[in-house]
């Protein structure tokens, strides 16, 4: 099934919805890639991908929450840290062999994006715009 990004997932601020939408795109193509059964080394790649861009991504928000001094910078980052472990225990998983459907990583995925999005980003991105970022 394809997931949509849709306005109730909007923060409020353009450069991070637009990440996020990227986000969804690629777990898309992950989901993609699982449905039609291509090679490891193709699933291997798109995986790279997506955990290089949610860095990328992780990072922008880091960096702005430091730049306006965000008062629960730690407790966000340690959400951050904690999904890049489980991800990486996926991978560690997939590269002993297992069975990446079985493993339903776009799903526990779009489940911690949607979650994190309306709980922590959302809080997040209120308080960066009250402090005068832009939208
Ligand atoms: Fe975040």
């Amino acid at each position: 099934m394809r997931i949509e990004w849709k306005t109730d997932y909007s923060v409020g601020i353009k450069k991070f919805d637009t990440q996020h939408k990227r986000l969804f795109e690629m777990l898309n193509d992950l989901h993609k890639g699982v449905v039609k059964r291509r090679d490891r080394e193709t699933m291997e790649e798109v995986l790279a991908g997506l955990i290089d861009y949610t860095c990328t991504h992780f990072g922008s928000e880091e960096l702005a929450m430091q730049e306006y001094a965000y008062p629960d910078y730690e407790e966000h980052l340690a959400e951050h840290k904690k999904l890049m472990a489980s991800v990486n225990g996926y991978v560690d998983d997939m590269k002993s062999g297992k069975d990446l459907r079985a493993l339903d990583l776009g799903g526990f995925l779009f489940n911690w994006l949607t979650d994190h999005i309306a709980r922590t980003d959302k809080r997040m991105c209120a308080f960066l715009k009250a402090e005068g970022s832009p939208s």
